[in-house]
């Protein structure tokens, strides 16, 4: 069993990854925490309540984060995720608040409570984590694990960017945060678009038809976040959820050890992650390959089951 922390910007994927968390025996969802991204940190934090609400947990905090990426003005995703970021699911607005500590300092008291036994779950822009790291210096060394979403690594044909030719969402979002991230040297896994943009890790008209099968809330939610992206997109990418898949079984992604150069500032490559020879600093796990039918065979699994 993993106790997590997800540090989120819902946005569908993100959602679809906090569904499957919630689904997952494997995970123990201590709280969450959101960060501006796909959509303003307001409206990343109310996305998150709302799926909590809908599906009646009412004991996981949501913690809110920051409102800009540090060094750049924040430029939101909704033109692909939707209006109110959540494919226009229809969920009520929520009632509950936020969380009375940042996002931060809220991570900081869950690892400092439980040294070595949180693990972070990463699918934004990783503000939030930088400031954690600025503010708490001890937590990388307190973490039981970092698993990211971010990056294209050029390690396979999908590992091209998608907010510019060179860069990831994520990444290009908030190079800065990432760098320190990445310099932090903890353990990360790092999920990037070689492996989340293969077609057989996407969700399609099919798998949508066996999610509404299903009478759950669950389903009838992740139903309505699939089929806004197969609408306007085809498929529904699933880059989230297999960052999250990847500490459910591992053995459905393929790693490589490398040492990851994060181009930061403002510049035609800005949020490129490059893969530079080995040398003394912690080497990054990067995805470099995924058996996409088998996360498809687990991400509906969950969502099916009662
Ligand atoms: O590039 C894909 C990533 O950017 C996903 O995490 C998506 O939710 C957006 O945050
Ligand atoms: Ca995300």
């Amino acid at each position: 069993m993993h106790k997590v922390v997800l540090d989120m910007d819902p946005g569908i994927d993100d959602a679809l990854a906090l569904i499957l968390a919630l689904k997952s025996s494997e995970v123990q969802v201590l709280g969450i925490t959101t960060v501006a991204g796909n959509a303003p940190v307001e409206v990343t934090s109310a996305n998150a309540r709302r799926v909590l609400e809908y599906l009646n947990v009412e004991s996981i905090p949501v913690a809110m984060g920051a409102a800009n990426p540090l060094n750049h003005p924040l430029e939101d995703a909704l033109s692909y995720h939707g209006p109110d970021g959540l494919g226009n699911c229809g969920l009520a607005m929520p009632l509950t608040p936020v969380h009375a500590a940042k996002a931060w300092d809220f991570l900081a008291r869950l690892v400092l409570d439980a040294p070595h036994e949180v693990t972070l779950v990463a699918t934004g822009p990783l503000t939030n984590v930088a400031c954690a790291f600025e503010r708490y210096p001890e937590l990388p060394g307190l973490l039981a694990g970092l698993v990211l979403m971010g990056g294209a690594y050029g390690l396979t044909p999908y590992g091209k960017g998608n907010r510019t030719p060179f860069a990831e969402f994520n990444i290009w979002q908030d190079p800065e945060a990432a760098h320190t991230v990445v310099k932090s040297g903890m353990d990360i896994l790092a999920v990037g678009l070689d492996v989340t943009m293969d077609p057989a890790a996407c969700l399609n008209s099919q798998h949508l038809e066996q999610i509404k099968t299903k009478q759950t809330q669950a389903a009838h939610v992740a139903a309505r976040l699939v089929e806004f992206g197969i609408e306007h997109r085809g498929c529904c990418r699933m880059h989230d959820p297999l960052a999250l898949a990847a500490l459910l079984d591992a053995s459905l992604l393929d790693f490589i050890s490398a040492k990851v150069e994060v181009v930061t500032g403002n510049d035609w490559d800005r949020g490129a992650t490059r893969i530079l020879p080995p040398d003394s600093s912690r080497s990054v796990q990067v995805a470099s390959a995924v058996d996409g039918p088998r996360f498809v065979r687990l991400f509906l699994s969950c969502i099916l089951e009662e």
